[in-house]
């Protein structure tokens, strides 16, 4: 694996991170977990995984700023770069014992994401790119799919769950597409979404009301592997507005023109 010093950094730190969780899961899965039972357990899993990459990544590069879920944004001496970080994406899936969760890391300069690490710890499957490097799959190049017909093409998205505010566009998302295209899959990770966008599985993906460490290192993997990447309501940020559309580059405007219809 060819890489920049900051990314074999990312990579240290996500694999460390992913030996952790991986233990953690096994307990899950075999129901030994505290006796506050699962979600506090899981909880607990998510902060050490989050403590393990600040540790590596930090303690390497004093200077660069912070975002992660757990622990919030932190400015650092170099305003100009920044971690953005999900310890685990995929909470609920790791909860239940669903082995789709991941470790998301991703740099940041100047505003643009440059390096990205998707690390699926329960698969051994290591999702990687840089700016103008392409993207990876442990040692596999990445293109995105070729798929050119909506009818024979798969989506992915996020349904959002706990009463959030975006359900009802996403069920009128999901009402105009599923007509369209060959099915939906609602995996729940994010990150790994992006991922299969980049790896040819999914031909697009979107999801509204998402975080910045949801998607940042994925959306990298998708441009990185030929796609393309832009907001739900044309014109906005997709950091600001959490909202986000990811394809190969045949299905990309066809999907947006279903998404963004009024
Ligand atoms: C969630 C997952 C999920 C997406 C949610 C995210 P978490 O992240 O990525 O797929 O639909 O919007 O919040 O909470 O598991 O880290
Ligand atoms: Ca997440």
């Amino acid at each position: 694996m060819q890489g920049s010093a900051n990314l074999n950094l990312m990579i240290k730190a996500a694999r460390k991170a992913g030996r952790s969780l991986v233990k953690d899961f096994r307990e899950v899965e075999n129901l030994q977990v505290s006796a506050k039972g699962p979600g506090d357990f899981v909880s607990r899993a998510d902060r050490e995984a989050e403590r393990i990459i600040k540790e590596e990544l930090r303690g390497a590069r004093p200077s660069y700023g912070w975002l992660g879920e757990e622990t919030g944004e932190e400015a650092g001496e170099d305003p100009t770069r920044r971690w953005i970080v999900d310890p685990l994406d995929g909470t609920t899936n790791f909860l239940h014992g669903l082995p789709h969760w991941a470790v998301s890391i991703a740099l940041e300069h100047k505003g643009e994401i440059v390096s990205a690490v998707v690390f699926d710890a329960a698969k051994d499957e290591l999702y990687w790119a840089e700016k103008g490097s392409g993207a990876f799959m442990n040692e596999m190049r990445l293109r995105v799919s070729g798929r050119n017909r909506m009818i024979e093409s798969i989506f992915a998205t996020g349904v959002p769950f706990g009463g959030r505010s975006t359900l009802p566009a996403t069920l009128q998302d999901l009402a105009r597409l599923m007509p369209v295209c060959a099915g939906v899959r609602r995996f729940g990770a994010a990150s790994l979404d992006l991922a299969y966008v980049a790896a040819g599985k999914y031909e697009g993906y979107w999801e509204r009301g998402i975080k910045a460490w949801d998607m940042a290192a994925g959306l990298l993997l998708v441009k990185e592997a030929g796609g393309f990447v832009g907001p739900v309501r044309e014109g906005r940020d997709i950091f600001e507005t959490g909202s986000v559309i990811a394809a190969n580059g045949e299905l990309f405007e066809p999907l947006c023109k279903v998404l963004r219809a009024e």
